[in-house]
């Protein structure tokens, strides 16, 4: 268990007025979580801080090399006051996975979790209530040895900050348009796909901004060694329903283990619904649209929630998606997840967290 120490602002900002609309990650609240990592220490000195400018060595490895991780979570504020947590359990884990990939110290689960909701009961204020917002929550870590050699740092920065924040696409719940992309590839088998840190964005940007440019919300990523089969979106897992099954691309190494994606999977099966997690080319999903058996499509993750798919392209090839309207399993799924979430329905064991 931390030992946290606790410094407040004694300049609280303005929180966002009620009618002003959240867009996704541009106010950040009053507080951060910090903590230092020394080899031959460990973790030391976790405080609760003003929200502020870091001051780091220009010659921070994490400028050079981009060793960090990240993760993203959110607050919600459910009618009866409780604060609650998705699966924040989940988030830990996977950052001590993406830790263990970039050569960063793990942090004990228990740790994480507590640091998260420490700092979100300080800044309970921010929680928003509108529907379709919530607090994100974005923990990252970097490295922050003073020093130009490659190798992994010696020193970190754990540290927590929080945004209130509505739809992470500006259509909302309407369907989204997204590109298939066929020239440039996100991570391949080995790589580091499967980890959660900023190269792989960044390594996204050139195919999203030509994305962008054709009038599509995100890309779509083929696989990076035959660019044949469908990977994820820029910032979601993808899911199809073909024929009354649900598909979605199993993890291969190469694609983040979404929790979201996690929690489809699962509430498709105690519904009875085949869920499978399986390679899926983007020929046979031509063909599915083409014979009329694909049915739905949508995307999952803590920013976008579960964010339906009404056009896809490919190429020369566009694929028209439920006359651009959101399938009923997309929105049963965006139902049952968003109550669970917002403490209206109860849910497997464990999922929700109260802070
Ligand atoms: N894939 C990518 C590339 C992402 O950035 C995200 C968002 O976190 C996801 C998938 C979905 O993951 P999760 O459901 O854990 O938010
Ligand atoms: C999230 O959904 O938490 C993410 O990290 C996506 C991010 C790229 C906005």
């Amino acid at each position: 268990m931390l030992n946290i120490r606790i410094e407040k602002t004694t300049t609280p900002k303005e929180l966002p007025g009620k009618d002003n609309p959240l867009t996704f990650g541009t106010i950040f609240t009053d507080h951060m979580f910090v903590m230092d990592y020394e080899e031959g220490k460990g973790w030391i000195d976790p405080r609760i801080v003003p929200y502020g400018p870091l001051s780091l060595d220009p010659s921070a490895m994490v400028f050079h090399y981009g060793q960090e991780m990240f993760e993203g979570l959110k607050a919600y504020k459910a009618e009866d006051g409780r604060i609650l947590l998705f699966r924040p359990d989940m988030n830990a884990k996977r950052a001590n996975n993406s830790n263990k990939r970039l050569c960063m110290p793990q942090i004990p689960v228990e740790d994480f979790v507590q640091a998260v909701k420490e700092l979100v009961k300080i800044d309970q204020a921010w929680i928003p209530t509108a529907p379709g917002t919530a607090l994100y929550i974005r923990p990252f870590m970097i490295a922050t040895d003073p020093f130009l050699g490659v190798r992994p740092s010696s020193t970190y920065k754990f540290i927590i900050i929080l945004s209130p924040v509505g739809a992470y696409y500006k259509e909302g719940l309407n369907p989204v348009k997204i590109w298939i992309e066929d020239d440039y590839v996100r991570a391949v088998k080995g790589g580091i796909g499967e980890a959660k840190t900023g190269g792989n964005y960044a390594a996204s940007l050139a195919a999203q901004m030509k994305a962008h440019d054709e009038g599509y919300s995100q890309v779509l990523w083929l696989d990076g060694v035959e660019r044949k089969y469908i990977e994820e979106v820029g910032a979601m897992n993808i899911f199809f329903k073909i024929n009354g099954t649900v598909v979605t691309p199993m993890l291969n190494g190469s694609i983040l283990p979404g929790i979201t994606r996690n929690s489809v999977c699962e509430l498709c099966r105690s519904w009875g619904i085949p869920c499978e997690e399986r390679r899926i080319s983007v020929d046979e999903l031509l063909e599915a649209a083409e014979n009329g058996t694909l049915e739905e499509c949508f995307g999952s993750g803590t920013a976008a929630v579960i964010s339906p798919v009404g056009h896809l392209r490919f190429g020369d090839k566009v694929i028209q998606i439920k006359d651009g309207n959101i399938g009923e399993l997309s929105q049963k799924i965006y139902d049952t997840i968003t109550g669970i979430q917002l403490g209206k329905i109860e849910g497997p064991e464990g999922w929700t967290v109260v802070c």
